[in-house]
């Protein structure tokens, strides 16, 4: 540990010289390097080229002030440790300095007891700092192997699987049983459900690592609805559903992230269609006032009984599912909030059993 610690830079900008040599002193028997500048331009100048790595800096110099020194090194040098020397007890200035990002001060006059202190806490400080970005950063590569792996290793056979069916269907054709037919349809749907299952993961992946949410761009609301519409119209007409839309002419735009809010459409529109029965509707319309802009998106399906309203967006809740479409991971409205938080906006519902459900989205202006 003391070998760790020997090896710590130490920069001292003070323009008294007495103070500079007398905290070089103390500061090299125990140990450190120790470099000093006696004005806060060299200091500047020093620090670029020499990286210290915990800094003592004198508030009050002639020339630059000590709070601009501060901002400049906390700018320039990675990881720098500040520790301001306050010219007389001035705790104002003090507070300050640590309000711009100073670890700590030390008052003049102070002991060489003092001086090793502060000096000790600094560099175990920057020591932790360094550590806790080192531990976030492996997290982070953890989560972007994951979510490389799933998508490799898991999507990309599922894919290749549903092709090989496909073409197992138009290779043997008319050769097929009905019963062999069947099979490979009940094959297909297990395995568009797992497809389903690995997108729901990997959004959620991209959600922790912020990759889904890192875009804050106007987003023009219509676009998406149309967007997600487009997606969703073949499975809503293969179900026998009518969807439409009607939204005002001059809906406002929200900041946020197109693509994840297409998401959060398709994912709503996706639940209407699994739980309308077919002949029913999807009506997706949107309002705005001086505060909000909502998308509202209504169906004349099952509805969701009430006791079941406070979970819905729970990560896997899922209700029971009645026939094979209601098939699901219960991760879809979980990601919708969310997606929907992380926009500063709401997801809400109202549904009444038997009649429809209306999922409302609402984003502040
Ligand atoms: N429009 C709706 N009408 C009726 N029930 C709904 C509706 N939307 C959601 N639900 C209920 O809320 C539950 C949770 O929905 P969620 O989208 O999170 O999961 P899921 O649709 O079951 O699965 P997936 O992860 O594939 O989306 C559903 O299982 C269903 O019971
Ligand atoms: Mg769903």
């Amino acid at each position: 540990m003391s070998e760790k610690v020997s090896k710590e830079l130490i920069f001292i900008i003070d323009d008294e010289e007495t103070i500079r040599d007398g905290c070089k002193q103390v500061l090299e028997k125990s140990g450190h390097a120790v470099i000093t500048a006696g004005n806060g331009l060299d200091g500047i100048r020093i620090a670029r080229e020499k990286h210290p790595n915990l800094v003592f800096v004198d508030l009050k110099m002639p020339g630059m002030s000590g709070l601009e020194i501060i901002d400049i090194l906390l700018k320039d040098i990675p990881y720098v440790v500040l520790v301001v020397i306050t010219g007389y007890a001035s705790i104002v200035s003090a507070v300050e300095s640590m309000k711009r990002g100073a670890y700590d001060y030390l008052p003049k006059p102070f002991t060489p007891d003092q001086l090793r202190a502060v000096t000790k806490r600094g560099l175990e400080h920057r020591n932790l700092r360094i550590e806790a970005k080192m531990l976030r950063d492996a997290k982070e590569q953890v989560e972007k192997d994951f979510i490389t792996f799933v998508s490799h290793e898991m999507r990309s056979p599922l894919v290749t699987i549903q092709q090989y069916m496909e073409a197992l269907k138009i290779v043997a054709g008319g050769c097929l049983s009905d019963e062999a037919v069947d099979i490979i349809e009940r094959c297909d749907k297990r395995i568009r459900n797992l497809e389903d299952l690995v997108e729901h993961w990997l959004d959620m992946s991209r959600i922790e690592n912020g990759t889904l949410t890192q875009k804050k761009e106007p987003v023009n609301l219509p676009a998406i609805v149309a967007r997600s519409m487009d997606e969703m119209m073949p499975l809503c007409q293969r179900r026998g559903l009518e969807m439409e839309k009607e939204l005002p002419g001059d809906l406002p735009a929200v900041i946020g992230d197109e693509e994840s809010l297409v998401r959060v459409l398709i994912n709503i529109i996706g639940n209407a269609t699994k739980y309308t029965p077919s002949g029913g509707r999807i009506h997706i319309a949107a309002e705005y006032d001086d505060l909000d802009v909502t998308i509202s998106i209504s169906d004349t399906g099952t509805g969701i009984p009430r006791d079941k309203i406070p979970f819905i967006f729970d990560p896997f809740f899922r209700g029971k599912g009645k026939d094979d479409r209601q098939r699901g991971s219960g991760l879809g409205l979980s990601f919708c909030k969310r997606i929907m938080e992380a926009h500063g906006g709401k997801i809400d519902v109202s549904s009444e059993e038997g009649k429809g459900t209306t999922f409302v989205l609402r984003f502040h202006r």
